[in-house]
């Protein structure tokens, strides 16, 4: 399973895609098109909200029912992979709740609503077909597939509208009648690839197949364990992979979380080691980070120890990626966060109120920079890693007791650094 550990964007579109060949089945369980995932294969660039990164593979890849789907972009991603010439294997949950062009108004109105409060949602519908759901109000596939006339479906088309008339004095937007009219054309384009996910999965585990779990976003903006409410609507811990595609966690194996060998954010909440300066600019215009979905400018800061162990401890990840590394070349010192002041005390894990969180000051340690990256061309790349890189990424690895296993220092494919005899039966394929 690969799950981020930090604020998304960490690049588990980039591993899953370097990992693929190893697993027959490549999954998605959580969240929706607020997901952006790139994969960059020489010149040409994929970008993923929806599917599951393993359709460049040409693996079978399967959204599972813990994830919310918006059938427009699924249908758009699946045309587009087509005619770059993918053939895609696809299945997707008859359970999966479905985002309608309600959700998303109401995901507009909600963020304008709360002033300077806004969360800076990606505005994809994500919260308010995750809160229909919780509310069993939501449509699912299988609901849709039956009828657009059925009961659920007038429940929630009659509560959306009375929301956005009384809750918000508006009306339903022409734009979200005019997708509604095309909605029931799009169901039956994605109705062939609709099934029971969870049996396909099951069975394919008895079957002997490997099944590789795609996250999205991050361990911090897991609605659980992040900083709330500044967090997205779904659980991204690797947890969630359970009761996102209905495999039980006993079948579950092991767990690598990715982790930038920096920071970033996209949209509000606390960031400790934000760094609003001149090298905070840097790592933002040599990581080139800018918002998949959204295109809006990450907030970059120092790789921040304390918030890493954390997401290590919550997603129990034995192993991890490190990516990004590329982007640190140069820089030196280099600092690293290893606890938090709030208010005159010292504390070395993350408090749960978010507004005592932002009043976090970060304590560094700092470490040597490099000023070189190995050659990845040579067959032995880990050994000609400079050792205040390898310093570095031992320092990652006593705080959170996990083993680097993968260290990336370029978006590319070939960018990759496999960490010998860590990763049992694994092999990348760049
Ligand atoms: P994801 O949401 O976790 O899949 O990550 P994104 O794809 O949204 O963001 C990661 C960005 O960094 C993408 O543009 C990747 O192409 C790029 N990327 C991934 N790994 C590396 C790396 O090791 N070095 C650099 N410079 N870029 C990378
Ligand atoms: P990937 O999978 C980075 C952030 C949004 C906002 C908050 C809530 O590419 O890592 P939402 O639309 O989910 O209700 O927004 O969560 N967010 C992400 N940030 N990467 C993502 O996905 C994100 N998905 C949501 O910016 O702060
Ligand atoms: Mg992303």
């Amino acid at each position: 399973m690969v799950v981020g550990l930090q604020w998304g964007d960490e690049g588990k579109g980039k591993i899953v895609d370097v990992l693929s060949e190893n697993f027959d089945i490549i999954t998605r369980f959580q969240g929706g098109s607020n997901a952006g995932h790139t994969v960059i294969i020489g010149d040409a660039v994929f970008k993923f909200r929806l599917m599951p990164t393993g359709a460049l593979r040409g693996k079978k890849v399967v959204i599972g029912n813990g994830v919310v789907v918006d059938p427009f972009v699924l249908l758009q991603e699946l045309e587009s992979l087509r005619s770059a010439g993918f053939n895609i294997d696809l299945l997707v949950s008859d359970r999966a709740h479905f985002i309608t062009p309600y959700h998303i108004q109401i995901d507009q109105l909600q963020e304008n609503a709360k002033g300077n409060q806004k969360i800076g949602t990606t505005k994809r519908g994500i919260g308010p077909t995750y809160a229909d759901k919780i509310s069993r109000i939501g449509v699912r596939a299988s609901d849709l597939l039956t009828s657009l006339d059925n009961p659920q479906w007038k429940i929630l088309a009659e509560t959306s509208t009375s929301r956005i008339q009384e809750l918000h004095h508006e009306k339903i937007e022409d734009s979200t009648l005019k997708s509604l009219d095309a909605y029931s054309e799009t169901m039956k384009q994605i109705a062939p690839f609709v099934g029971d996910t969870s049996e396909y999965l099951n069975s394919a585990i008895d079957a002997g197949k490997r099944i590789l779990f795609e996250g999205a976003q991050g361990t911090l903006l897991d609605i659980d364990h992040g900083s709330y409410p500044f967090v997205t609507s779904s659980n991204c811990v690797s947890a969630a992979a359970s009761t996102g595609t209905g495999v039980a966690p006993t079948k579950l194996d092991s767990v690598l979380g990715i982790t930038k060998a920096y920071m970033t954010r996209v949209g509000a909440g606390p960031f400790p080691t934000e760094l609003q300066d001149a090298t905070g600019e840097a790592l933002q215009a040599r990581g080139g980070e800018f918002g998949t979905v959204t295109g809006r400018p990450r907030r970059c800061g120092w790789l921040d120890l304390v918030a890493l162990k954390y997401a290590v401890r919550l997603n129990g990840a034995k192993y991890l990626a490190v990516t990004k590394i590329d982007v640190l070349t140069g820089l030196n010192p280099l600092k690293v966060c290893v606890g938090y002041e709030i208010e005159g005390t010292e504390l070395k894990t993350i408090p749960a109120s978010s507004v005592e969180y932002s009043k976090a000051i970060p304590i560094y340690e700092e470490l040597s920079g490099w000023s070189e990256l190995p050659k990845v061309s040579d067959s032995d790349a880990y050994s000609s890693i400079p050792t205040t890189m390898l310093d570095f990424l031992k320092k990652i690895e006593s705080w959170t007791s996990s083993k680097v296993a993968i260290i990336s220092q370029g978006p590319d494919r070939a960018d990759t650094i496999l960490v010998p005899d860590v990763l049992p039966d694994i092999s990348i394929d760049v």
